[in-house]
């Protein structure tokens, strides 16, 4: 038994919500000791609110173009994730590029997963890039958010070899499988509070990481 409080999270989402959904599940089954307090969305038909609704989860929606800038949006957001005061924030598919007094605000209690092998193919489209580029692997990773966009600390990452002629919704299917085992594994340290982020350095178990932790699909590259 712990004796670890469970940690509060918002997460927040911009389409399927699938990522949030292995979320909820691994808080439902106990692999993860959180309580997904909110769910924020800046698309007010994400299908992934419909998932937040489905686990009683209160949803908010705030679009970028109700604000006259990206400022006051962000104020905006911000207040309204701190009326819950979590202790972690997700980006799980969520599309925005948040700004650098948001990110300062929440320093630290930020994470982001992206659908590539940091910092090789950061912004949009990675699944395409990947294959016009021909690379060998690709994968997805969780980093803490920082200013610079998909820039921050990394903490897992799930790396697949690339079949030969794969197609971009294949590959984009592996990578999303991937997914859903790294990030509630990086929300399980940080709920049991083993993994911490201090100045630009990710502490697991009381050590510096070096480079982030390494999952490796085991199916052999197709020739
Ligand atoms: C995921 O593949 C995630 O890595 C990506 O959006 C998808 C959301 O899927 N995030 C980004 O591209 C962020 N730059 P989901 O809504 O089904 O979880």
């Amino acid at each position: 038994m712990t004796n670890i409080p469970r940690l509060n999270v918002v997460v927040l989402i911009s389409g399927e919500g699938t990522n949030l959904q292995a979320l909820i599940d691994a808080e439902k089954t106990g692999k993860i000791n959180t309580r997904i307090q909110a769910v924020f969305s800046d698309r007010p038909e994400a299908p992934g609110i419909k998932r937040a609704n489905r686990a009683n989860i209160p949803t908010h929606y705030l679009a970028r173009s109700d604000f006259p800038n990206r400022a006051t949006y962000e104020l905006e957001l911000a207040s309204h994730i701190d009326s819950y005061e979590p202790g972690l924030i997700v980006l799980a598919g969520f599309m925005k590029v948040l700004g650098a007094g948001f990110v300062r605000h929440f320093c630290g209690k930020i994470i982001n997963i992206h659908p590539s092998l940091l910092p090789r193919y950061r912004g949009l489209d990675t699944h395409r890039r990947v294959l016009e580029e021909g690379d060998e692997k690709h994968g997805a990773t969780v980093h803490f958010v920082t200013e610079e966009l998909d820039g921050g600390p990394r903490i897992i990452q799930y790396c697949i070899p690339i079949k030969a002629k794969e197609s971009e919704a294949e590959l984009a299917q592996r990578v999303h499988e991937g997914e859903y085992i790294i990030l509630p594994q990086a929300v399980a340290w940080l709920a049991s509070q083993r993994l911490t982020l201090e100045g630009s350095n990710v502490i697991l178990d009381d050590q510096k990481l070096e480079g982030p932790i390494l999952i490796e699909d085991k199916h052999e590259r197709s020739p």
